[in-house]
């Protein structure tokens, strides 16, 4: 059937009438479509493909003009060309033919419908959020590390693709400083959250499968998940982080960020914590609990991670080097139930989501000689500062039209626009001023219920972020 080889994009910006005419164009230009062969009738493909019949007759008199079709009135219309002859001889001609859409897979066609990532500017430019300060990270001590882990390389045994010292490593760290519970063979390291995401998805959930993301929240989970099949909806936030509707089913999977919400900052309330855990144990709901930047905490000791308070192996703990380290290190890793580890590695190597052992290595050893625990304290106490700096400066300037909400941990802010000013357009003012952050609707997964900014405080020295609240208050003061 004809209609099998044309796959329409609704969504697309091309119009329906231009990608039926190239595609059945490029099913005659490489043959698929022979010459003599008789197409159904205008009425018979459009019911085909559920589109108008003025859809098909109008690709139908533009390939007839085009001399590939011979199409009279009241007659169903012949392929007049052969396809093999005539493109199939010269490579010239070949590569002149006109190429068929490419037709994505379903995955594909969903990451391309999302509008993340961003189209951030290549440079980066104060306040962006989302990062550390690459500028502050040890690099001659990393480089060290590089080079001896890559010396040693010949010496190494070969395998196992997540290697075994990192996960030692990994193991004490997550144990001490962050409360996870896990064997070193829980451990999976991936090349950045975002890897242990689209595994994740790829793994545990089937198309038309329930998740829930929170309401403002992390863009990168929603895409992952979305591009799987599943059906992704909010939940809305209060002050105790992810909120829970009362009657609300079980769903397949939750993803949440309880140390720091992202973007709000707002840590998970312990009471809400074991509601979701208790609400896991049906043995129907996984939790993937995102701990991108748990490491910083300013204001009180750190929580612990709700991984460490489940016993019955529920929840997927996914943390990243990005900002810990630098996102130029490109390590994340991913804390397996011990039921799914099996499944996980095998899905690991077939995707290929295996980090750099030179990498691992190098990593391992930066931690066992104590200078990544160093690293995050001074980071903490440095972090500590800007984001106050950040929150002096915003109040004192511009405390009559943002209201901020201070984290008590993390590398961003949010600040909400107390009044009247769109989002997205105080973002487009900003960013033309030289000061870059990001919306707070823009980060909705339904109608955003507020409006704001996310500013990053951590990857910008206190007189660069003075310089750009200084820009900020005037563009605001310009209306
Ligand atoms: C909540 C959250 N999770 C995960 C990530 C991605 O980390 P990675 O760079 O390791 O993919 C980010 C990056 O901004 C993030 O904000």
């Amino acid at each position: 059937m004809i209609s099998a080889l044309i796959d329409l994009d609704r969504a697309g910006d091309e119009g329906l009438v231009a990608q039926l005419t190239s595609q059945l164009r490029s099913l005659i230009a490489v043959g698929r479509l022979a010459k003599g062969r008789t197409l159904p009738s205008s009425r018979q493909l459009a019911s085909d493909l559920g589109v108008s019949r003025n859809t098909v007759t109008y690709a139908f008199e533009q390939l007839a003009a085009e001399g590939y079709l011979a199409a009279s009135h009241g007659r169903r219309p012949v392929v007049t060309v052969d396809g093999g002859e005539r493109f199939e001889g010269s490579g010239a001609a070949a590569s002149n033919a006109p190429s068929a859409k490419p037709r994505l897979s379903p995955w594909a066609s969903k990451l391309k419908r999302t509008d993340w990532p961003m189209s951030y500017q290549a440079l980066l430019k104060p306040l962006r959020p989302g990062h550390g300060d690459a500028r502050e990270f040890p690099n001659e001590i990393w480089a060290r590390c590089l080079r001896r882990s890559a010396v040693r390389a010949a010496r190494r045994e070969p395998g196992p693709v997540n290697r075994t010292r990192l996960r030692e490593a990994l193991a004490h760290y997550l144990a001490t400083s962050r409360g996870v519970r896990a064997t070193t063979d829980q451990i999976m390291i991936l090349p950045s959250a975002q890897a242990a995401l689209t595994l994740i998805a790829a793994v545990l959930t089937t198309p038309g499968d329930d998740v829930r993301v929170e309401d403002p929240g992390y863009p990168g989970a929603a895409a992952a998940f979305r591009a799987s099949g599943a059906r992704v909806t909010g939940m809305g936030l209060d002050q105790q982080g992810m909120q829970r509707m009362p009657g609300m089913a079980a769903p397949k999977l939750i993803f949440m960020t309880p140390s720091h919400q992202h973007p709000t900052g707002r840590l998970m309330s312990l009471a809400r914590r074991t509601e979701f855990l208790r609400w896991s144990m049906s043995g129907r709901t996984w939790i993937v609990e995102d701990d991108y930047d748990g490491e910083f905490h300013y204001d009180s000791r750190p929580v612990p991670a709700l991984q460490g308070l489940d016993v019955h192996g529920r929840v997927l703990y996914v943390g990243t080097f990005s900002k810990a380290m630098t996102s130029d290190i490109r390590l994340g890793y991913l804390v397996v139930p011990p039921a799914l580890i099996g499944t996980f590695e095998i899905a690991q190597r077939h995707i290929g989501l295996i980090a750099s052992s030179h990498i691992q290595e190098a990593l391992a050893e930066f931690i066992a000689e104590g200078h990544f625990l160093a690293h995050l304290r001074r980071m903490r106490r440095l972090y500590h500062l800007r984001r106050d700096h950040l929150v002096e400066g915003l109040e004192r300037r511009l405390g009559e039209v943002l209201s901020v909400e201070v984290p008590s941990g993390g590398i961003q802010l949010v600040a909400r626009l107390k009044r009247g000013h769109a989002d997205q357009a105080a973002v487009k003012r900003l960013v033309e001023a030289g000061v870059e952050t990001r919306a707070l609707s823009s980060l909705a997964l339904g109608k955003p219920r507020d409006h704001g900014l996310l500013l990053g405080f951590a990857a910008w020295r206190e007189s660069e972020i003075s310089a750009a609240v200084r820009t900020m208050a005037s563009c605001f003061s310009r209306g």
